[in-house]
């Protein structure tokens, strides 16, 4: 990966990234039908204007001088025709590429494992599916065909020159060697600029991401102040490293002016001494400095730009070799043969599972134990024992190392995911809103939930008049991450999200933090609605749904350490009567 990333070419990707353009293909042809013929019609006009000057200024032919000129104005306005249209299609064609390849990076993105998603920061997901896409674009609206277009230029002015007079071609040639020279200087310098702004933007980018996310606790802790001053040091750097990028182009563009200006002048010297030795075709010279001052700026102007398109290639290849290998990627759960959940009964059952989410810290140390079709489990323990992770795993969000999970006496590995997780609905301790509706919230945009049928779901779990005191009722809008709506009110949305589904198992995983005794009991009667007649497993802070449930399992450090009744673990006094006594007799305290 490092090497790719410091060779300047890498074949095999840029080949990769062309053939992303195959869909395509007819923009690109089109494109480079259109750099042929400007590369070829450029140069021509010079040649025509040193011809019109020589053939027809010195012989006063007036009317031909007037259709020559014509033809020139008439060349030169179907150069621009055809630039714009050339800049529409390469644009079209840049566009067009990351687009598909942005929505295949995003739907890969959606089928990777929860692991994955672990260890890489989404900052970084976010600049590979935002920016990063932009420099790709870059390779085919500023890149291949602009490159492919100055080089053909440049060698069809070459052409013309030498064949006009090649004497003359080598001396105007002289400064060519400083401009490759102080190119080079340049192209090193702006590169290391870029790279220095991109990891600034990067640093940027999660800084303000990180802040505004946990906003509550810059300000709950009144680290404002402190971290605007972190915000401006950050942003100081990113300012200069622009700036720095900005002064290369300011030195570099001028010092190419002032080495065209000296062709030129080293041009016209050469022509003068050549007319003060007498014995030259004065029509001759004259043609030749004619053409050749508009072709010195063709030559030059080019190799200005190609130290610069260079690196926006160079970037772009940097971009897609990151794109490509987060495409690469393959971290999905593993599918050994897809079987369809079908008549699915409820059955659940773990036999001496064991797991650990970085394969060093085992999290789940020999969990065994079985859900009959239509009871309720209630999971309990302190924090951190390991009671989620076990939800993770009948959720396949995570793989197991060892032991065997079933479902309806299928093992969980041979179930085709998408058919297990249509059968279990989820409510999780941190629930997650879209910015989007209600009802959208509710829904995930299945069509095949009909408007009815929410408001039917929300009575019958006792949320419909809540969703109604709302402005805009279904339609009201939650901000991001459901910010303004309190965790109880969450908790009632993702109720009723799970219970539209109507699924056959459904996992609860019931928020920690304390609620008002109102939304408490709306809660409690809705779990009892969601629970009735489906498999349900619990993990439970709550001493009614606890009391509720058929059997409840006591966790502690990654084992199930006691299981029973409620009043058949109170008898053995044990870890749960510890827990009833210490935490769940507290809460009927708080509450009443
Ligand atoms: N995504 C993860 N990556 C690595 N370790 C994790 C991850 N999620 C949880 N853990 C670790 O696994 C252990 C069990 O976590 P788990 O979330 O199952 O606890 P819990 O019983 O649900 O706790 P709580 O009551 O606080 O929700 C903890 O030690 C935790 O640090
Ligand atoms: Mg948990």
């Amino acid at each position: 990966m490092k090497k790719s990333k410091s060779r300047a070419w890498d074949i095999k990707l840029f080949k990769r990234v062309l053939a992303s353009s195959k869909p395509h293909k007819s923009l690109l042809i089109y494109g480079l039908i259109l750099t042929v013929l400007l590369a070829v019609l450029s140069p021509l006009r010079p040649y025509i204007v040193g011809k019109l000057v020589g053939e027809y200024v010195f012989n006063k032919d007036a009317s031909a001088l007037l259709n020559g000129t014509i033809l020139v104005l008439g060349i030169l306005l179907v150069e621009s025709v055809m630039l714009i249209a050339l800049s529409y299609i390469s644009s079209d064609l840049g566009q067009r590429v990351v687009k598909d390849l942005r929505d295949r990076l995003f739907e890969h993105i959606n089928r990777l494992r929860l692991r994955y998603f672990d260890q890489h920061p989404i900052g970084m997901l976010v600049t590979r599916s935002v920016s990063d896409m932009e420099t790709i674009a870059e390779i085919f609206s500023q890149g291949i065909l602009v490159i492919v277009g100055d080089l053909l230029k440049l060698s069809g002015v070459l052409f013309f020159m030498f064949y006009m007079n090649w004497e003359l071609t080598l001396v105007v040639l002289i400064p060519i060697p400083l401009l490759i020279f102080s190119s080079n200087i340049f192209k090193k310098a702006i590169k290391k600029s870029f790279q220095e702004v991109r990891k600034q933007v990067s640093l940027l980018n999660t800084f303000v991401q990180e802040h505004i996310s946990g906003m509550n606790i810059v300000q709950i802790f009144s680290r404002e102040d402190i971290e605007a001053e972190k915000f401006k040091k950050i942003n100081e750097k990113h300012k200069k490293a622009h700036i720095k990028g900005i002064m290369a182009y300011s030195v570099f563009f001028p010092v190419v002016e002032t080495l065209s200006a000296l062709s030129i002048a080293i041009l016209v010297l050469y022509s003068i001494r050549n007319i003060s030795y007498g014995n030259v075709d004065y029509v001759k010279v004259t043609t030749d400095m004619m053409a050749f001052i508009l072709y010195v700026h063709m030559l030059f102007r080019p190799i200005r730009m190609l130290a610069d398109r260079f690196n926006t290639l160079q970037m772009g290849m940097v971009g897609s070799a990151r794109v490509f290998a987060l495409l690469d990627n393959d971290e999905f759960i593993s599918q050994q043969d897809g079987l369809m959940l079908n008549n699915f009964n409820g059955e659940i059952e773990f036999k001496d599972v064991h797991f650990s989410y970085d394969e060093i810290n085992k999290v789940l140390k020999g969990v065994s134990f079985k859900v009959n079709p239509g009871q309720t489990i209630a999971v309990v323990g302190p924090t951190g024992a390991g009671k989620t992770s076990i939800i993770n795993l009948i959720s396949r969000f995570y793989e197991f190392q060892s032991g065997h999970i079933t479902l309806g006496g299928k093992d969980i590995r041979s179930i085709d995911v998408s058919s297990l997780r249509s059968r279990i609905a989820i409510v999780l301790q941190d629930v997650f809103l879209y910015n989007a509706s209600i009802q959208d919230n509710i829904t995930l945009g299945n069509k095949n939930i009909s408007t009815k049928k929410i408001i039917e779901s929300a009575k019958l779990v006792g949320v419909h008049d809540f969703i109604v005191s709302l402005e805009g009722g279904y339609d009201f809008i939650v901000k991001e991450r459901g910010g303004v709506l309190s965790t109880g009110q969450r908790q009632l949305i993702s109720f009723l999200r799970a219970f539209v589904y109507n699924p056959q198992v459904l996992i609860l995983d019931e928020a920690t933090s304390s609620i008002d005794s109102e939304s408490e009991e709306l809660i409690q009667n809705a779990t009892k609605e969601l629970t009735k007649n489906r498999t349900s497993i619990i993990i439970a802070h709550r001493l009614s749904t606890i009391k509720n449930a058929d059997i409840i399992l006591v966790m502690d450090d990654g084992l199930i350490v006691e299981s029973g009744t409620h009043k058949e673990l109170l008898k053995i006094d044990g870890k749960y009567s510890k827990l009833y006594h210490n935490q769940f007799l507290k809460q009927i305290d708080s509450d009443y």
